[in-house]
């Protein structure tokens, strides 16, 4: 029960570009996995699980796999928004992500902006459900960006301190 899982979902690449970071700035015995490929066979001693904030809330794929997780695992939640850093919609996210996943030890959590396309940002803005967060969605074009990337590192070392000590 040595390794530590990166999992995670991701539609369009920004999230999965997060996890990527978190997995090369964590050193030992660790994998790297999208959600539906998971199995648990195997006891994990740390699981990251990111996912984007989906209609102000956590995709159907990422709501079932935190549901799933074994009773007790250590955990840190990740995240990517269309909406401004800090906005309540991402934290309310997240905050629903923590009550799915009740059951683990939650360690911590990391947020930050993803990019959408041109294209699907124009086809949100037309719909009154999306409307409060598509209009901030716009200056999201250039995330995640090197300082997201470099904070999401960090959140990374830290999180894997926090499990390893012998508090826990
Ligand atoms: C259909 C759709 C719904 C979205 N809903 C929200 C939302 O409610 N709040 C938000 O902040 N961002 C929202 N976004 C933006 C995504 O969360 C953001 O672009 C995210 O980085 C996408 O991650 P991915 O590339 O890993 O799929 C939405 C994007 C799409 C395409």
């Amino acid at each position: 029960m040595s390794k530590t899982l990166v999992a995670y979902f991701s539609r369009t690449g920004n999230t999965k570009k997060v996890a990527e970071t978190i997995f090369a700035a964590l050193d030992g015995d660790k994998t790297i996995q999208p959600i539906d490929a998971v199995v648990f066979g195997d006891a994990f001693r740390f699981v990251f699980i990111g996912f984007p904030v989906y209609s102000h809330s956590v995709p159907f794929a990422a709501e079932t796999f935190l549901k799933s997780l074994p009773p007790g695992t250590p955990i840190a939640l990740f995240c990517t928004h269309g909406a401004l850093s800090g906005h309540s919609l991402s934290k309310e996210a997240l905050e629903y992500a923590a009550v799915l996943s009740a059951r683990c030890r939650l360690l911590g959590v990391f947020a930050c902006r993803g990019k959408l396309s041109p294209q699907a940002l124009e086809v949100l803005l037309r719909s009154p459900e999306h409307q409060d967060w598509a209009e901030m969605a716009g200056s999201a074009a250039t995330h995640p960006d090197e300082h997201d990337l470099a904070e999401a590192a960090a959140f990374a070392r830290h999180m894997k301190a926090k499990s390893s000590s012998p508090a826990l």
